[in-house]
């Protein structure tokens, strides 16, 4: 009985939550459109049109290895402990999700510049179709690869080559 209350009590607090949020935003409206010379019906299209355009897109159909990025998965979830950070469904952290520079084995040249000091984890939604510029926040690697082989030293994880290579296809696979 007490574990049905609980549910009820989670969601209700998420709908609420969920209402206060469109409610604040709905009464902030009028006077956005007064300001943008817009009309707030048209706003409030832009603002949906703005939301779904945030979500992450799907990788196209033969540009990764469905097999190899199944058994990825498993590693990634795993023997390589990249889900103990980037956590699914935004593959960043819920709350905190700062971290020291010696935590990822990289210099603080960037994360001195920012009051905490740290480096955020990356959502990797999407990964397949940001090939260009390379990974991490100045683009130090050049391919998934080389993140997979930069995790593998720093964390001691003793992946194989095909199994750097299989977490690679899951990573395309997001
Ligand atoms: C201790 C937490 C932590 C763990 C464990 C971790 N990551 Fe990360 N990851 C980060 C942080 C922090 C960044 C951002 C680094 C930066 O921008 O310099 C990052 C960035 C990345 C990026 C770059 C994304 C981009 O768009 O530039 C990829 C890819 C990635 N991680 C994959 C992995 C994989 C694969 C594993 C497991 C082998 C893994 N991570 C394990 C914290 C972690």
């Amino acid at each position: 009985m007490a574990g049905y209350r609980t549910i009820a009590a989670t969601v209700s607090t998420a709908v609420f939550m969920q209402f206060l949020d469109a409610t604040a935003l709905n009464t902030a409206l009028p006077a956005m459109g007064r300001d943008l010379h817009v009309m707030p019906i048209d706003l409030n299209v832009a603002i949906l049109a703005y939301q779904l355009s945030l979500a992450a897109p799907h990788p196209a159909k033969g540009t990764f290895d469905a097999a190899a990025a199944r058994r990825g998965k498993a590693l990634f979830d795993g023997k390589a402990t990249c889900a103990s950070c980037h956590m699914p469904p935004t593959f960043s952290e819920p709350g905190q999700n700062m971290h020291t520079p010696a935590s990822i084995c990289t210099d603080d040249f960037q994360a001195q510049r920012s009051p905490d000091g740290m480096y955020r984890t990356t959502p990797l939604g999407g990964l397949g179709t940001r090939t260009k510029g390379g990974y991490y926040h100045d683009g130090r690697y050049a391919t998934l690869g080389q993140v997979v082989q930069h995790y593998n030293s720093c964390m001691n994880l003793k992946l194989t080559a095909r199994e750097q290579s299989d977490v690679v296809e899951y990573l395309k696979s997001l």
